[in-house]
């Protein structure tokens, strides 16, 4: 009996042994724990004999079952504790490696701000036009915001630019994209196709239509022969492609912007009605443009003889353009950070 009961203490730490080793989550770990170690598991039923027996055998058979239960539970809690180390240096590894186009369902997307939207569309156009894409500067100096482009300190045309001047002498935000014009014939010399969308600031009081930041975008071409039938052509071509529409037909009134000569603005016929509507304040037409051809002052400040050259330039605010076309009410939206309103677009 005795030798019977060594082999049966030898054969379950054996065992126990063996399942540990295949035990991989803390799941097995656990049921293994009441199969074994348990308060009715193998080794309490088997020193249950022990009661049986006589003095005897329980001085020489003890001492062995309190063996098995002490190196049961080490082998126990040193698995137990390899597995813990491996859930936590895995869960680590799922941190540093997480899947970032794993997909969740009921996730907020963010989307492009609707005039990034419209800036995008306009580049494309003019791209394919030929003409290239220019950046320019929004905090800039007096000569390219005013005095290059024929606006001189006196001249009344400066008082209705509502400048933000900044404490440095010369140095303001630039009230128009217009600024570009005379960075971009000095840069890239002529001939010379550019189209240059960006923000601009005038310190005006904000209502549904002003803002004191917005964004202008600004086209300026400059070659031989130019004439205003290149301008209105162009003009045409990106005014249709921008709304879609093949049959907006354009009108032309004069305007004055001291840069240009003779100097326009330039109205679309309202691509949402034929009687009139909100959109277009029952005109039928919507301003668009303020535009011309440049003024030979202009050229010859930036060292283009006039003589051989010639050019047209237009510009048009883009909040104002995305608001007809998405028939947006407020110009404060663009800002505010509302999600319901980003979220349309
Ligand atoms: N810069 C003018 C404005 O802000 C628009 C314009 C650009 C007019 C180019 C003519 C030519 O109002």
């Amino acid at each position: 009996m005795q030798k019977n009961i060594k082999e049966e203490i030898n054969s379950l730490h054996q065992a126990l042994l063996a399942v540990l080793r295949s035990a991989a989550t803390t799941d097995a770990l656990e049921k293994i724990r009441i199969d074994f170690l348990g308060r009715s598991g193998r080794i309490a039923t088997l020193m249950k004999q022990l009661k049986q027996m006589s003095l005897e055998q329980k001085k020489e058979l003890g001492p062995l079952f309190n063996q098995l239960k002490v190196s049961s539970e080490q082998a126990f809690n040193t698995r137990s504790n390899a597995i813990k180390n491996f859930d936590s240096t895995e869960q680590a590894l799922k941190e540093k490696f997480f899947d970032v186009t794993a997909y969740k369902p009921n996730q907020y997307r963010g989307s492009l701000h609707i005039y990034t939207q419209l800036i995008q569309q306009l580049e494309d156009i003019f791209i394919s036009m030929g003409y290239s894409v220019e950046d320019g500067n929004e905090v800039e100096t007096d000569y390219y915001n005013f005095e290059t482009l024929n606006i001189p300190a006196d001249h009344p045309a400066r008082d209705i630019h509502d400048t933000f001047w900044l404490n440095v002498p010369n140095m303001l935000l630039r009230t128009h994209t217009s600024t570009v014009q005379a960075h971009a014939m000095e840069d890239k010399g002529v001939p010379l196709a550019v189209f240059a969308p960006g923000r601009c600031y005038r310190n005006e009081a904000t209502d549904a239509t002003h803002e004191f930041m917005f964004t202008q975008a600004e086209g300026l071409l400059i070659d031989k022969n130019i004439s205003i039938s290149n301008l209105l052509a162009t003009a045409k071509t990106f005014i249709q492609k921008i709304f879609e529409r093949d049959d907006i037909k354009l009108r032309v009134r004069p305007g004055y912007f001291p840069f240009v000569e003779p100097g326009l603005e330039i109205d679309a016929s309202c691509p949402f009605c034929k009687k009139g509507c909100s959109i277009c304040k029952k005109t039928r037409w919507i301003e668009l443009l303020g535009a011309g051809l440049v003024h030979s002052n202009v050229l010859q400040s930036s060292g283009i003889n006039p003589n051989i050259y010639s050019g047209f330039a237009f510009g048009f605010g883009l909040e104002r353009l995305a608001m007809i076309k998405n028939e947006i009410d407020d110009i404060r939206l663009f800002h505010n950070g509302k999600i319901n309103f980003l979220d349309q677009f």
